[in-house]
């Protein structure tokens, strides 16, 4: 991106949107450079879409219960997404499969934050499943979306320690905290046109990343 020139996104939520707000209160310091066209939400009663207004950001509903399959869902969503010619699509606890032409149509250009270090724990329960595995380490990452579930090349991920006495609320809220910081994190590097995917790799200003970039929870992502 030229210099004062906004990447225009276009934000997908499912629920509560607090990686939305994360993305917010990023561009309203300035520390991110974008503009929300838009969020578009599956569910009337997400809560992220109140977010949104108070950001004074356009809110779009297209429930998918009022579609008779997939196809037809994710066809009228792309057209919704287009309207807003966005740079880039966010999906911030966007908890629909999406369909492998959607996808198609905004290859490169869309990004999904998920709560593990993937390729661990694709899918549902994530922080459920890290415990019942005795895991020491869990965390987040995000990648490029791909018509793999949870299965895209990945950019950055941020590790955190699961406690002795977690539960599942505890280690949920310990991730989403880093989510937070990671997921800005590269949506700013997405803007200022230092990323892009070829095949099934990130180029990260021009070189591909070998693995993903990590980063531990107590330190600050790299600019
Ligand atoms: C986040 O933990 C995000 O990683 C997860 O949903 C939550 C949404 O929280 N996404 C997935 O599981 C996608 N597979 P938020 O609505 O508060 O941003």
């Amino acid at each position: 991106m030229g210099q004062g020139k906004k990447l225009s996104l276009v934000v997908l939520i499912s629920g509560s949107g607090s990686n939305l707000q994360a993305i917010i209160d990023a561009a309203g310091r300035g520390d991110l450079p974008v503009e929300i066209k838009a969020v578009i939400s599956n569910k009337t009663d997400a809560y992220g879409l109140i977010r949104a207004e108070h950001a004074h950001i356009e809110t779009q509903v297209l429930d998918h219960e009022n579609y008779p399959d997939r196809e037809s869902y994710y066809l009228a969503l792309a057209d919704l997404i287009e309207s807003y010619q966005p740079g880039l699509i966010i999906l911030a606890g966007f908890m629909r499969i999406l369909t492998p032409d959607f996808v198609q149509r905004f290859a490169g250009r869309m990004l999904n934050i998920h709560p593990s270090l993937l390729p661990a724990y694709r899918g549902l329960h994530t922080h459920r499943r890290a415990l019942e595995a005795g895991e020491r380490v869990h965390g987040a990452s995000v990648h490029f979306v791909t018509d793999e579930l949870d299965g895209g090349p990945v950019v950055l991920q941020v590790q955190v320690p699961v406690e002795n006495d977690d539960d599942e609320q505890r280690l949920a809220a310990r991730v989403l905290t880093q989510e937070h910081v990671i997921y800005p994190t590269v949506i700013r590097w997405f803007a200022e046109g230092r990323l892009a995917v070829e095949g099934n790799r990130v180029l990260y200003d021009g070189q591909p990343l070998a693995k993903p970039i990590q980063l531990d929870f107590r330190e600050t992502p790299p600019r």
